[in-house]
């Protein structure tokens, strides 16, 4: 008995130290701080300096990393603006240069010299110039033994207005930013330089870029080739210019090496990019209600959506490019919440983060953080079931595209030509089937699992009068103007009643009014409670662990993460090794399957041998999240070995709690993209501006 417990002590004692250090790999670090990370890093392997990563005097790897859009990151790689990023960061607006006839979504598309690369209207790319904590400038004023959270709230508004204004005066195409970090117990200004004339220059075919579609999405062994090119382009000054086509590529202030090396299990990298969004520091039953309520319910809504979307693409090819954006962006989410309600359950995160909380709660007594643990779960238990309406209001009723469209079109009825293109964009990509089916199978849930109470009075008299989901959306798609797009075209200001009388806008606008005055109120309400108590309770959790490293939660400020080449063990008996490579693609090739079909150029290539090993992506313990899709993977000395483009779906709960064991990030290795340039694009000259190294 003694024995076995001096056993399991001793064992429990030995484990204790590389529990420690595996779990370093946590953290989204802020670059302007990440001296504070050198010593950490450089015992794993970093070559370089803090200000080879952020500096305000030289130039350094932040002006080689861009916000892409407005949720992806992009890096430079040559002195010509050429940009790379993701397949699915640029597939919105490949989708739009596409048609039947040239079909670039499908065969890929390649810009052979400067003047065939393409415009995307609205898509930019923010370069940040600096960022300074200014929480002393934003808090100047602040009274909290007199002020409400309101008044802090409008303060802190206030002073970021005057501040972001004065500082977009330094000149053309400056954006400025104030960003609440630790729920606002520290304020960091951000300035950008924002460049809108972006053009496309090349991207593969799906069955590469997207290869492996949401099958293989968020999963390992992964062969995706999700990489698209851009270039960034510049007034003649080379400063931020409106398209125009006397633009000129822009000169960056650094672009990045690519290395031509290659990765080994173990390898230092990084990842420097613009993470979304996550929640490290929340209470147990925030998680518990994220993990066991949430998306278990938005996980069945979108399996419906994405079954009545997947029928209809399947039987005709017009409806596999109308949807497949659509498909794409409803499947993701869906897939990550999977991964994450289980990975939080795995982690047994609820329990622990209910002892991390008695622990605190203990130490907290007779301090300022007493009591605060009970006040988050007491307005959390308020605002829950107004929460989860909300989520159905968003994920069941906002997803119905005529309702939707309805919308635009009734705030737009003073305007012909906005009319015009509305209609334009959403008749090129609706198909009325699948809308018919998804209304009744979304409105159906909310019917079953919306409480009774909930329901707004409109829903339940229409439910009365026709008897079932199934009647009324046949009345609503049968009277409905907004299916005619002559009708749509013929509509002006006059038409206010008309539009207003409406079955599809009827639906839109009693469901908003009721979003506004059931939901809204107490979604509000007790978000503005909340707001102090979660910072309260994160400065809390910084003062009861002194001496811990505690990163911001990300908010799409750029970031760097570090870790190494790792492989995983997703279940037991198995072990998951880091490298993908061509031979991987031509096993799962299957022209039966449509997210297997590889290009037959690609199969041809293969076939001539000599490409077995060719490196295809890579796994790494770098803590990422959405929006660090396209973000550069840089090695020790940060040279680009890869682009990060997701984690494994048993990681995903690392946007609540990171698990060394199986949190992997899955990056493209660059050589695959080279590979690409070379043997489908044919683009070889794109090699000339680039820079290659060897380590
Ligand atoms: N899971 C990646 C990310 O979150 C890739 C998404 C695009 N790919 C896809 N097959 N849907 O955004
Ligand atoms: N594909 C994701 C993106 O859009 C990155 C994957 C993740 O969530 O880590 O940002």
């Amino acid at each position: 008995m003694k024995g076995t417990r001096l056993l399991t002590i001793t064992l429990s004692l030995a484990l204790l130290p590389l529990g420690v250090t595996l779990r370093a790999d946590e953290g989204m670090w802020l670059p302007s701080l990440i001296s504070q990370r050198f010593p950490d890093m450089q015992s794993k392997g970093f070559k370089l300096t803090p200000e080879d990563i952020y500096s305000v005097n030289q130039a350094c790897l932040k002006d080689a990393v861009v916000l892409f859009g407005s949720g992806c990151t992009g890096e430079l790689v040559s002195n010509d603006g050429l940009l790379f990023t993701n397949h699915h960061c640029g597939y919105s607006y490949i989708q739009r240069h596409s048609s039947v006839e040239h079909d670039y979504l499908k065969d890929g598309f390649w810009a052979m010299k400067r003047s065939e690369e393409l415009p995307n209207k609205g898509l930019s790319v923010s370069f940040l110039d600096r960022m300074e904590d200014v929480t002393g400038v934003i808090l100047s004023g602040y009274d909290p033994s007199t002020m409400t959270e309101d008044q802090r709230d409008s303060l802190t508004r206030a002073n970021s207005r005057t501040l972001t204004a004065q500082v977009q005066k330094e000149g053309k195409g400056i954006r400025a930013s104030v960003e609440a970090l630790y729920y606002g117990n520290t304020y960091y200004l951000f300035v950008f330089r924002v460049f809108r004339d972006v053009r496309l220059v090349g991207a593969p075919p799906s069955s590469i870029g997207k290869f492996g579609g949401d099958t293989d999405n968020w999963m390992w062994p992964r062969h995706t080739g999700d990489f698209s090119i851009f270039r960034v382009y510049a007034g003649p000054d080379n400063e931020p210019a409106e398209y125009s086509e006397d633009n000129v590529p822009y000169h960056p202030r650094k672009f990045l090496r690519i290395c031509t090396s290659g990765v080994n299990v173990g390898d230092f990298t990084f990842v420097y990019g613009c993470p979304g969004s996550t929640t490290e520091y929340i209470t147990s039953p925030e998680v518990r209600y994220i993990a066991e309520v949430s998306d278990p319910q938005k996980i069945a809504l979108r399996t419906q959506r994405l079954d009545i979307q997947k029928k209809y693409m399947s039987q005709d090819q017009k409806v596999r490019i109308q949807y497949s954006s659509k498909n794409a962006s409803t499947a993701n989410a869906w897939k990550k919440w999977q991964g994450e309600a289980k990975g939080v359950a795995k982690m047994k995160t609820v329990q622990r983060k209910q002892d991390y909380e008695n622990r605190f709660n203990e130490w907290a007594k007779g301090t300022r953080y007493e009591g605060v643990v009970q006040k988050i779960a007491e307005a959390q238990a308020r605002r829950q079931p107004y929460y989860l309406a909300y989520e159905y209001y968003n994920e069941a009723v906002r997803t119905l595209e005529i309702v939707q469209f309805s919308a635009s079109v009734f705030s737009n009825l003073s305007s012909k030509s906005r009319i015009e293109d509305l209609s334009r964009s959403f008749y090129k990509d609706y198909c009325q089937s699948i809308d018919e089916e998804i209304f009744e199978a979304m409105l159906t849930s909310f019917d079953r699992n919306i409480p009774e109470e909930f329901k707004p009075a409109f829903f339940k008299e229409k439910l009365s009068e026709f008897g079932s989901v199934a009647a009324w959306r046949d009345d609503v798609y049968a009277r409905t103007l907004f299916k005619d797009p002559d009708k749509v075209l013929a509509l002006g200001e006059a038409d206010t009643d008309r539009v207003k009388a409406d079955p599809a806008y009827e639906i839109y606008s009693q469901f908003y009014n009721w979003y506004e005055q059931t939901l809204r109120p107490v979604i509000t309400e007790t978000t503005r409670d909340l707001r102090p108590l979660h910072r309260e309770y994160m400065q809390g959790q910084m003062d009861f662990e002194k001496g811990k490293a505690f990163y911001p939660d990300a908010n799409l400020t750029l970031r760097v993460a570090y870790g190494n080449v790792k492989g995983y063990s997703p279940a037991d008996g198995i072990t998951y090794k880091p490298v993908s490579t061509l031979k991987g693609i031509i096993e799962k090739d299957n022209p039966d399957i449509f997210d297997y079909n590889i290009p037959q150029t690609l199969r041809d290539i293969y076939a001539e041998g000599g490409h077995d090993d060719q490196p295809v992506c890579f796994l790494a313990t770098n803590h990422t999240t959405g929006g660090n899709s396209g973000s550069p993977v840089l090695n020790a000395y940060g040279d680009l070995i890869g682009i990060n483009f997701d984690r494994v779906w048993e990681g995903t709960m690392s946007d609540i709690v990171y698990d060394p064991d199986v949190c992997r990030n899955i990056s493209l290795d660059v050589r695959y993209l080279l590979f690409n340039i070379k043997y489908i694009g044919h683009a070889d000259y794109l090699f000339d501006e680039m820079e290659f190294v060897t380590r």
